[in-house]
């Protein structure tokens, strides 16, 4: 593997992704449809996604915004409808059958960016749920409690303990997806019940841990949520990513924000990785001597998830070096700043 220099897999797919809307939507949108076939889009828009009916005006923004020919023509957005207190089963039911929606999204209240409607008790919910797990409709959770007594970096494994477990016992048969996972701790709960639920990985919990926060000062743009865990839990989910299990599967997280709302005093948690995403996973499977296994990381295993086939055209990466753009400028407003611009993978898509 060591002398390869050029990959060509089945296109991927990128099961987590943030789009925005209007001009930041305009500005991020090619850098995804240059790598993948199709993308899993999260509802948290400033006014959030709860309907089918607005999640179809969505998806057919998304589409009004994509090339008419070349890369990216093809490109698919999946819908997801954002879960709250007072959602209503049959009507996420008719979104689902409509092929408006193709998962929940359930966001704790304010557990992230744009969740103030999130839920605030998600075990109350089991109308939704026995609905879901009726229709087979994937939930898709971000997993993280709120209560401010709990450590930040506790969150996510006290999320598992006091929400997940029960959840998972109460609906045996709900496709779950436990969204952006960051232990340890959720790589062997998800690893425990092969089959039961499935969980996400982003390229950049892969390769920083809290460290890279506060580098020589603090350093807000290295700053998401669920924000990066000790070196302990970056190694256990660099093991999932390449161990081939069909339930650890791609989704970037990619989370633009203008540099004035992340260089703050109150800075926006999300990291933009859009432009370099499967760069940096093809440089983290080729560290871990596993090239041949993303593939099945980041086109395989999602569909297989999700039900749906894998995407027939086909992704070639470089391993040339390429540089990336610090900034993607955004129409009218401040510009976005790339991850790792300084430090760019040493794999690029082709073309
Ligand atoms: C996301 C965002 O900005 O929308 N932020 C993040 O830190 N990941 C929301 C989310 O997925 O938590
Ligand atoms: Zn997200």
């Amino acid at each position: 593997m060591a002398y390869t220099t050029e990959l060509t897999i089945r296109r991927p797919d990128d099961w987590h992704l943030h789009l925005r809307d209007g001009a930041m939507m305009e500005a991020v949108l090619p850098f995804t449809t240059k790598q993948f076939g199709r993308a899993v889009i999260m509802p948290n828009l400033v006014e959030p996604v709860t309907t089918a009916a607005a999640a179809a005006d969505y998806r057919r923004r998304i589409l009004q915004a994509l090339p008419d020919e070349g890369d990216g023509a093809g490109f698919l957005p999946l819908m997801t409808c954002y879960l709250t207190d007072a959602a209503d089963p049959a009507q996420i039911e008719e979104g689902f059958l409509d092929g408006v929606f193709t998962a929940v999204k359930l966001y704790p209240a304010n557990a992230t960016t744009n969740s103030a409607s999130g839920v605030t008790d998600p075990l109350a919910l089991r109308g939704v749920f026995e609905t879901m797990q009726r229709l087979g409709m994937p939930l898709l959770i971000h997993g993280e409690v709120t209560d401010s007594d709990i450590d930040i970096f506790d969150r996510e494994a006290v999320f598992i303990d006091r929400i997940l477990t029960p959840l998972v016992t109460n609906f045996p048969e709900l496709k779950i997806v436990l969204e952006h996972v960051t232990t340890k701790d959720a790589v062997d709960f998800v690893s425990a019940q092969p089959g039961k639920l499935a969980a996400t990985i982003t390229a950049h919990h892969l390769i920083i841990n809290r460290n890279a926060i506060f580098e020589g000062g603090i350093r807000p743009h290295n700053y998401c949520l669920p924000i990066a865990k000790r070196e302990r839990h970056r190694l256990a989910l660099r093991e999932a990513a390449v161990s081939g299990a069909p339930y650890f599967f791609l989704g970037t997280d990619s989370a633009p924000h203008a540099i004035s709302a992340k260089e703050a005093a109150c800075g926006c948690a999300g990291i933009f990785t859009a432009p370099c995403a499967m760069g940096l996973y093809a440089q983290v499977f080729e560290e871990e001597d596993a090239l041949d296994r993303l593939e099945g990381f980041a086109s395989e295993f999602g569909p297989l998830f999700y039900g749906l086939e894998p995407n027939e055209t086909s992704l070639t990466l470089r391993q040339d070096g390429q540089a990336l753009p610090e900034m993607v400028s955004v129409n009218g407003g401040d510009p976005v700043r790339v991850f790792s611009a300084e430090n760019p993978p040493s794999w690029s898509v082709a073309g």
